[in-house]
């Protein structure tokens, strides 16, 4: 029987091995964790079991290093796996003890997570918890509707609660920011080698590739899917995606930049596990979230979004959010891919 990557999301509490050691709890908790987004669906994480705790790593054999060479999404790809991580311990009753970057020898180790002591979950860890399964990324127009203020006011603070910060883009700063994500999607496209990092994550849709963005996600019908990454490679569309995503930024009922005081692995780490606590909350007031990224990995541009939106500190990733019809699943990589002993 051929796996299918898919079933992955098909995650049941109900399957909680509450009889279980500590290890196969945590185990059954990682199913939780590889559904978090990552950079093109990289999913570069790799999960260490040991005697009493699991040990969160970047893999670096999946690294992006046009899109990303200094690293700073695979850590908060990893940042947000170990979000999901945490999510489950305090669900299913215990504390979640976690020391970020424990070893200055080893600058890949993310993270080491273990049970601590009984945890009654609030409502809150529950609903957290109860949305991951439902968390996608994004891509098509949200519906012309506003995301009420008081929903702005919760993803705020879900931002902040990790120790990042949540800039909402004013109306009199949209047309800025916009130009800038046309400025990023030109520069970065007319590299060749950025096309051609990204051409190797894109997938036709009937793929079964356990990892990489199916064209579908783009909206992309299965023709398109498999002709797209030969015209990719091929040209630079940096013009016509940057004047489409300019018209994405200035049409998003909410947008968004995602900061941290300053730029470090740890901060990448709390960028990461912000990011991933403000996806569910969004999700949990049936908000979805695609990125505008472009200013931020275009690293002349990072400065001078900061400048345009008044901000101290480091954008890390660049949001819109709305209303809208749910996206389809991505594929994941089994957990016999991501865990090793
Ligand atoms: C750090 C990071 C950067 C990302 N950057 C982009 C991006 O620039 N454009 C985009 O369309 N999606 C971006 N994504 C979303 C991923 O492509 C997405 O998470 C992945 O394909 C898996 O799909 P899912 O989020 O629907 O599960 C990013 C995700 C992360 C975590």
């Amino acid at each position: 029987m051929t796996h299918n990557p898919l079933d992955l999301w098909n995650v049941s509490r109900e399957d909680y091995p509450a009889d279980g050691s500590e290890i196969e709890k945590l185990k059954f908790m990682l199913r939780y964790a590889i559904l978090a987004p990552s950079g093109h669906n990289t999913q570069p994480w790799i999960f260490k079991i040991t005697n009493s705790h699991i040990e969160v790593y970047a893999d670096r054999g999946r690294e992006l290093p046009e899109v990303d060479p200094e690293h700073r999404e695979l850590f908060i790809s990893c940042a947000a796996a170990l979000f999901n991580l945490r999510a489950a311990i305090r669900y299913f009753g215990y504390e979640d003890h976690v020391e970020i970057l424990p070893d200055s020898k080893n600058a890949n180790l993310v993270a080491v997570v273990s049970l601590g002591g009984q945890y009654h979950p609030t409502d809150e860890d529950q609903q957290i918890f109860n949305i991951i399964p439902k968390r996608r990324t994004h891509r098509l127009p949200f519906k012309n509707l506003n995301v009420p203020e008081s929903v702005v006011f919760k993803l705020v603070a879900a931002v902040e609660s990790e120790g990042a910060w949540l800039h909402v883009i004013g109306q009199d700063e949209k047309q800025a920011v916009a130009d800038l994500v046309a400025k990023g999607d030109e520069l970065l496209l007319s590299r060749p080698d950025f096309r051609e990092e990204f051409v190797e994550w894109l997938r036709p849709n009937k793929s079964n590739a356990p990892d990489g963005i199916p064209g579908y996600a783009f909206g992309l019908g299965n023709l398109a899917s498999t002709v797209a990454p030969f015209l990719i490679r091929k040209l630079n569309v940096g013009k016509s995606q940057g004047a489409k995503d300019r018209k994405t930024l200035l049409n998003a009922p909410l947008a968004a930049v995602l900061g941290t005081p300053g730029d470090t692995p740890h901060d990448w780490i709390t960028a990461g596990q912000a990011l991933q606590r403000l996806l569910l909350v969004a999700r949990k007031e049936e908000i979805y979230a695609g990125y505008l990224n472009q200013p931020i990995e275009a690293e002349e541009l990072r400065p001078v979004l900061r400048d345009n939106i008044g901000v101290d500190g480091f954008p890390q990733i660049l949001l819109r959010l709305g209303y809208g019809s749910e996206p389809r699943l991505t594929p994941r990589r089994s957990l016999d891919d991501v865990v090793v002993a």
